[in-house]
């Protein structure tokens, strides 16, 4: 397989101290997701051809690649809502024939593209419900510190909230899961430019000791949130390697992602 490569994903030259991990000096820490030979149908098409990448732990690495490609697809199968073949190990250890729940779980915690929010239940109700885990009460004042619109509309329906109040009742909800792996799909998809900038800082914030795999289609939220980046073409992995390398070259995000960069740092 013609897999082009900036640095094994997985950040194997180590650029961040990533600390508390077990790992020796210099030594990469073991990644917290493994995936091998990831082969997904849907319907009739083969839409993931055995995909091969590393997620390391305490960094965001974004998932991109042109429309259609299988991004959402691959959150899926690693969360067991859509079947799949290959091998997909967490901390070591195969989920691959562990159902969603378990998965869930097991520590993987996920955010739709479509940010499901009950529409009919309010901010509250919608954050109360997701508070599973011994964690959550301490996360939710977190959550309300990220968000301090969720706090303030407490009382509303969700379904009366604006598609950015959404996507932050989404975010929140998923935050107070202590998810080992986080998946984030297209959080700013559909977003205006302003509720993105507020979103984009709450993430920043929220994901700074997290571990997260983030499909993002807008070049410059993936670079101001991810130090790695996975590029699908094809069903498979194009390219992996640090999103720093991956914006620095021109001829590779105009060929994998469809968008080259000016001077500005504008995308065309
Ligand atoms: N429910 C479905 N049944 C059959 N095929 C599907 C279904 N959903 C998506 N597909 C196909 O699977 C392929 C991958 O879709 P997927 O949604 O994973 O892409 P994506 O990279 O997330 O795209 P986008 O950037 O548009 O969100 C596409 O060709 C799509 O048409
Ligand atoms: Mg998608």
């Amino acid at each position: 397989m013609n897999v082009r490569q900036g640095r094994p994903a997985g950040g194997a030259a180590v650029s961040s101290p990533a600390a508390g991990n077990g790992a020796g000096p210099g030594e990469a820490p073991p990644p917290i997701l493994e995936v091998d030979g990831l082969h997904v149908h849907r319907g009739e098409a083969h839409i993931l051809h055995g995909l091969d990448f590393h997620i390391a732990p305490n960094r965001v690495t974004a998932l991109l690649g042109r429309n259609g490609v299988g991004k959402t697809t691959t959150l899926l199968a690693l969360l067991g809502l859509l079947p799949s073949s290959g091998e997909i190990r967490l901390e070591g250890e195969s989920v691959t024939s562990l159902s969603t729940h378990r998965r869930v779980q097991r520590g993987l915690a996920y955010v739709p593209e479509d940010r499901e929010v009950f529409s009919q239940l309010t901010v509250a109700e919608n954050l109360r419900l997701a508070m599973q885990w011994p964690e959550s009460a301490d996360r939710l004042a977190t959550v309300h510190e990220l968000f301090p619109e969720l706090e303030r509309r407490s009382a509303q329906k969700a379904g009366s909230l604006s598609g950015g109040q959404q996507q932050m009742l989404a975010l929140g909800r998923t935050l107070l899961h202590p998810a080992k792996l986080l998946l984030i799909d297209e959080p700013t998809k559909g977003l205006a430019p302003i509720v993105i900038t507020e979103v984009v800082a709450a993430l920043q914030q929220a994901t700074a000791d997290s571990t997260v795999l983030l499909v993002e289609q807008n070049l410059r939220v993936a670079e101001a949130l991810a130090t790695d980046a996975i590029v699908l073409d094809e069903g498979r992995v194009a390219w992996s390697g640090a999103m720093a390398d991956l914006l620095a070259d021109e001829e590779l995000t105009r060929s994998m992602l469809g968008v080259g960069r000016r001077a500005g740092g504008q995308e065309t």
